[in-house]
């Protein structure tokens, strides 16, 4: 249950944030509380003590929740953990290969190759890079309205969320398709105008994440991927939020029974990863790398122990039944709307930006995290091993938060204010 003993933030999370907010460069809205290591499944505890219930599961990077027994065992008995962080593509540790094996075999057949590297940016960015190597004399990359795929100037070039992530930067050539039915339209037309040979590939997220979680429709995602596959030009998949297992299926593109030609990994699978048959890879050393790629040995011994117990525990099936359960339930909520979902990957609106992230900031000064998406969203993507108890817990939270913050002339007050930027009279 969330317990909070402090005011949100606790004085000594506040110190902490507030030196953070001086001296990190790149100081973002973050969360009111430090983590202190301690707490158990879907709730964590802050180092003043104040025990919340998580359901932003680190930007769905924690699938299995705080000091998962298993997981605590595998950082014990690694033998690599010596100050010495592995440089994985150049130097050579088996992990890096049973992870690869690990992650072939939830992939689709053909996909038989897998580059690991360390971030979700990074695996976009690398995904991209090797369709560019194959085809020279493409100009422009297309990619959705909407579409989120990480902060490196590669990635962000495929960015139409957010302008203020992009605006100012010197960034590729890319164009940008609709994100409905007519989509697939819009391609063959660019098709026609510029031709094939000018698209480097196109990408898509098969459930759009900081875009606002939208759910594409069969006609979009089918017209799209056979269009790319009429012209040979290469599709991506980023799974870098939706992936490994949080829609109630290994892989979101899966949904729609299509096999991309590459897609990217990253968040629950602790390392980033670029999974595609061989011949998608440049085939000649050099072309992409990283000292680091793969992370640290433990990393990659963690996402190899993760994809085990979602497969020992069927949390596929899981995942689908609670997060089918939280749409449910979010239907009985009053003063939200667009309630939806695949899996562990939920979200509904508020009324406008403002309300929203006044809700976002209620509840965790109530003791629940949760995150904003898109214009006027809250997602909620707990951990997968999620109840429906915790989950009513929650959503009881939610629905007091829509209220509190749906009141005229509401708006935050006092040190919460400091890191979260707080909404003034949103309703
Ligand atoms: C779909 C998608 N792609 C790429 C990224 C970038 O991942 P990272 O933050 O690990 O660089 C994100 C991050 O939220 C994402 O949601």
């Amino acid at each position: 249950m969330i317990k909070l003993k402090t005011k949100i933030p606790g004085a000594r999370s506040s110190k902490i944030l507030e030196e953070l907010k001086a001296r990190n460069g790149g100081w973002n809205v973050p969360h009111p509380l430090v983590f202190s290591g301690r707490g158990k499944g879907a709730y964590c505890e802050d180092i003043d003590g104040n025990v919340f219930l998580d359901f932003a599961s680190q930007v769905a990077s924690n699938p299995l929740g705080y000091n998962h027994p298993e997981l605590i065992d595998v950082v014990r008995k690694c033998k690599k953990i010596s100050p010495v962080k592995y440089a994985g593509q150049d130097f050579a540790v088996e992990e890096h290969l049973e992870l690869i094996k690990k992650l072939l075999e939830i992939s689709p057949r053909g996909m038989n190759s897998a580059f690991l590297i360390n971030s979700g940016a990074e695996a976009v960015e690398n995904a991209g890079k090797i369709c560019m190597w194959k085809r020279q004399n493409a100009k422009f990359s297309v990619s959705f309205e909407g579409a989120f795929h990480g902060r490196t100037l590669g990635a962000l070039s495929l960015h139409h969320s957010r302008p203020l992530h992009r605006e100012g930067f010197p960034l590729l050539q890319n164009k940008e398709l609709p994100f409905n039915d007519s989509a697939s339209e819009v391609l063959k037309n660019m098709i026609k105008r510029y031709g094939a040979d000018t698209i480097s590939f196109v990408i898509l997220e098969h459930l759009q994440g900081e875009g606002g979680y939208r759910i594409p429709n069969n006609k979009m995602v089918l017209g799209v991927r056979s269009v790319c596959k009429e012209h040979g030009i290469p599709y991506i998949a980023d799974e870098v939020q939706a992936g490994l297992g949080r829609t109630g299926k290994w892989w979101a593109f899966e949904h729609y029974n299509i096999t991309p030609d590459v897609f990217s990994s990253a968040k629950a699978l602790q390392v980033g990863a670029v999974v595609a048959n061989r011949k998608m890879f440049p085939g000649k050393p050099g072309i992409i790398s990283s000292t680091w790629g793969g992370g640290h040995v433990l990393d990659m011994m963690i996402g190899m122990k993760i994809i085990d117990i979602i497969k020992r525990d069927k949390l596929l099936g899981r995942n689908k039944k609670m997060g089918d359960y939280i749409v449910k339930r979010l239907g009985e909520i009053h003063g939200i709307s667009g309630q939806r979902g695949l899996g562990l990957m939920c979200a509904f609106d508020l009324s406008n930006s403002g309300l929203r992230d006044n809700v976002v900031i209620e509840c965790a000064r109530l003791g629940l995290l949760v995150l904003g998406a898109g214009e006027k969203s809250i997602r909620l993507i707990p951990s997968y091993i999620i109840s429906e108890k915790e989950i009513d817990e929650a959503l009881s939270v939610i629905e007091r938060a829509v209220k509190t913050c749906s009141k005229s002339r509401f708006s935050h007050k006092g040190k919460i204010c400091d890191f979260m930027g707080c909404a003034l009279d949103a309703t």
